[in-house]
C-alpha cells in the first residue's frame, strides 16, 4: 500500500494515518513530524524550517523533496508507506511520481474533506506530545492526566504553529498550493475523497472502505 493523505491543517491526517499505519504495518511518514524532530534536535534543517513553520508558510520544495527522497529509500518503506503532509505543491507531486512512479503498487490518494470552520475548532483544542507526537484533543480525546502523554509520560503541549494567525496562513497555503495537488491526482483518477467530519472511528471506517 502506497497511501497519500491530503487535507487541510487539522483535518485529521495525522490521527488517521497513525491508525492506518498500524492496521497495515507500514510506516507513517509525516513531513511535519520530521521537521519538528529536526527542530528539536537543533539540526541545520530544523534551524531553516523553524521560522517558516511558525509563520504557517510552506518550507521550500527543494528541502522537502530531498527529505522525502532519503526517507523513501529506507528499507522499511520498500513494502509501502503512508505519506502525511507530502506532496503539498504540484512541484512536489511531480517529483514524487519520479521517485515512486515505477513500482507495482499504484499510489492511492485520500483527501480528507473538512470545512474551514471545523478546522479552527479542532486546532485550537489540539495538544501534541512533545516527545512521541501522540495527538490529543482537549474535548474529544484528552490525555488521562492533564498535560501528560498517556503513552510516554512526556509533556503534552500546543504546537507553536497552532495560533490563529499561523492557522489562517496554513489554510491559505492549503487552498492555494495544495488543492491543485488534489486536482492533479483527480485527473489521474487515483483520488478518493473521504468525509472527515464525525467521530474518529467513523472517519477511519470510511477510509478503510475507500481503500477496499
Ligand atoms: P503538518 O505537521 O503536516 O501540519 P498540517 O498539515 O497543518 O496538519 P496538522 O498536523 O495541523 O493536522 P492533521 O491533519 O494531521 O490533524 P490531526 O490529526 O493532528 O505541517 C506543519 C508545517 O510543516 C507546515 O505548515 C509547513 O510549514 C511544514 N511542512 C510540512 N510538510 C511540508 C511539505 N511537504 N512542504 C512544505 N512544507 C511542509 O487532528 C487535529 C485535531 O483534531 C487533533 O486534536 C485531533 O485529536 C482532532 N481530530 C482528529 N480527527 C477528528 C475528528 N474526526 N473529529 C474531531 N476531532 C478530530
Amino acid at each position: 500500500m502506497k497511501i497519500i493523505f491530503i487535507g487541510p491543517p487539522g483535518s485529521g491526517k495525522g490521527t488517521q494515518a497513525k491508525r492506518l499505519a498500524s492496521r497495515f504495518a507500514i510506516p507513517h511518514i509525516s513531513t511535519g513530524d520530521m521537521l519538528r524532530e529536526a527542530i528539536a534536535e537543533g539540526t541545520e534543517l530544523g534551524r531553516q524550517a523553524a521560522p517558516i513553520m511558525a509563520s504557517g508558510a510552506l518550507v521550500s520544495d527543494d528541502l522537502m523533496i530531498g527529505i522525502i527522497n532519503d526517507r523513501l529509500a529506507k528499507a522499511d518503506a520498500q513494502g509501502g508507506f503512508i505519506l502525511d503532509g507530502f506532496p503539498r505543491t504540484l512541484v512536489q507531486a511531480e517529483k514524487l511520481d519520479g521517485i515512486v512512479g515505477n513500482g507495482s503498487d499504484p499510489l492511492r490518494v485520500l483527501q480528507l474533506l473538512v470545512p474551514d470552520d471545523a478546522i479552527v475548532r479542532r486546532i485550537s483544542l489540539r495538544r501534541t506530545c512533545a516527545q512521541c507526537g501522540a495527538i490529543y484533543h482537549l474535548e474529544n480525546d484528552p490525555p488521562k492526566t492533564d498535560s501528560v502523554c498517556d503513552r510516554c509520560g512526556a509533556a503534552v503541549i500546543a504546537r507553536p504553529d497552532d495560533n490563529e494567525e499561523a492557522v489562517r496562513k496554513r489554510l491559505e497555503a492549503f487552498h492555494r498550493q495544495t488543492l491543485p495537488v488534489a486536482t492533479y491526482y483527480k485527473t489521474k483518477r487515483i483520488l478518493r475523497e473521504v468525509d472527515g467530519i464525525g467521530p474518529v472511528d467513523e472517519v477511519f471506517e470510511r477510509i478503510e472502505q475507500s481503500l477496499a
